[in-house]
Parts: C-alpha cells; structure tokens; sequence
C-alpha cells in the first residue's frame, strides 16, 4: 500500500476527498503525514479527526525557502512517503523538493490547464479571470508537478459549463466540485500504479 504525504495551506476540502476515499476503499493508499505552512489551516483539524500525524510547519522558523523546503523534504522521507499530494498548498517547491520526489508530486489547479494557471492564479482570481474572459467552459486538471508553476505533465482534466448568470462563487463552488473527484481518481490510478508517463504524455493504464 503506497503511503501518501499531504501538503495543504487552507481549508482542505481536497484532502477530505482523499481521507473520505480512502475510508471508503475506493483509495488504496494511506496518509502518513499532512503539513500546512499555515497554522489556521482546517484542513489540519480534518486530519487530527481522521488519526492522520498533522503538522503545522511554519516556513518563518526557517533561514530560507531552500532550507523550509529540505526540511519538508525529510519530515516526508523519514515516513517513506511514495505520493506528495498538494491539495490548495499555496507555497512554490524548491527544485531540491521537485528532484527528490520527481514524477512522485501531483497537484490539484482549479482550471483547464493552460489556461489561467501560472504566477497569481489561484483561488477566486482563477474563476474571475475565467468569467471575465467570457468563457462559456472550465474546469479542473490534476498534474505531475515540475520546476514551473502548474506546467508539469497532465494527467486528468474535467470541464464544466460556465453558465450565463454564473458568479465567481457559484463558478468556485462547481468547479470544486470537480476537483474533488478527478484529485481522488488520480491518487487512486497511482496508488494502483495506473499511470504511466513518458516525458510530458500521461497514459492511463487499463484495470489488470
Ligand atoms: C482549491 O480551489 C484548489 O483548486 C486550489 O486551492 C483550493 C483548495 O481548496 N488548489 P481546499 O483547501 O482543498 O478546500
């Protein structure tokens, strides 16, 4: 059973997907360890209900990105993580951090990704700029994570229409939706060794 490592800065709705999923048998993998670079994250009172070791690691209390990041780095390996899951972490990896866990670190954007993905698009500003475009669908991609922010290789997309009296929260509350069952589909397909990858394509493999 692969272990899985959790990366989170708020709420955690994500992560709960996951705890839930696994609770149910529908994820074969167990979380052994879930940190926040935010100590008012809820998503660290889900794990702490969930049995699961939750750590609020504070970024400030380290001399650098680079050194915050390589401590990262061995919390993880000192429980033989296989998965680092970031489920709404907002903090940029080291490359330290993406070597170590190459091809071993997916992400959940609230987009199609390459569309509105990249420096200063996160939360509410992604559906903002998605209705402000005038975009009539959007949705959610799960993805390998590489040296750049959410260019790594895809491995699950989902769209949903954007509806023409749709608001920035009716359109966030919709596409979480979706992010919760292709972030869960993901784990699953690793922890079942589903996935292969071969430079930036992603294949899914079929059920033995
Ligand atoms: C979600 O919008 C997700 O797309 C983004 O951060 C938010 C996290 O939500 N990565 P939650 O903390 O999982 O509820």
């Amino acid at each position: 059973m692969l272990k899985l490592g959790v990366l989170i800065s708020g709420g955690g709705t994500n992560l709960q997907a996951i705890i839930d999923n696994i609770e149910n048998g529908n994820i074969n993998g167990k979380i052994v360890l879930i940190v926040s670079n935010r100590k008012e994250a809820y998503g660290l009172e889900r794990g702490k209900k969930a049995g699961i070791e939750s750590l609020y690691i504070n970024p400030k209390d380290f001399n650098s990105h680079q050194e915050y990041n390589l401590h990262l780095i061995k919390e993880f390996k000192d429980r033989n993580v296989d998965l680092i899951v970031l489920a709404g972490y907002l903090k940029i990896l080291s490359p330290e951090f993406i070597k170590e866990f190459k091809n071993r670190i997916i992400n959940i954007h609230p987009s199609l990704i390459p569309s509105f993905c990249g420096d200063g698009f996160y939360g509410e500003r992604v559906h903002k700029a998605v209705l402000d475009y005038g975009c009539k669908i959007t949705g959610a991609t799960v993805h390998f994570v590489d040296e750049g922010t959410d260019t790594g290789p895809i491995i699950l997309q989902k769209c949903v229409e954007v509806a023409e009296d749709e608001t920035v929260q009716s359109l966030q509350k919709k596409v979480l939706e979706i992010e919760h069952k292709i972030l869960v589909e993901a784990v699953k397909l690793f922890c079942d060794k589903r996935i292969s990858i071969k430079g930036r394509h992603v294949k899914i493999l079929k059920e033995d």
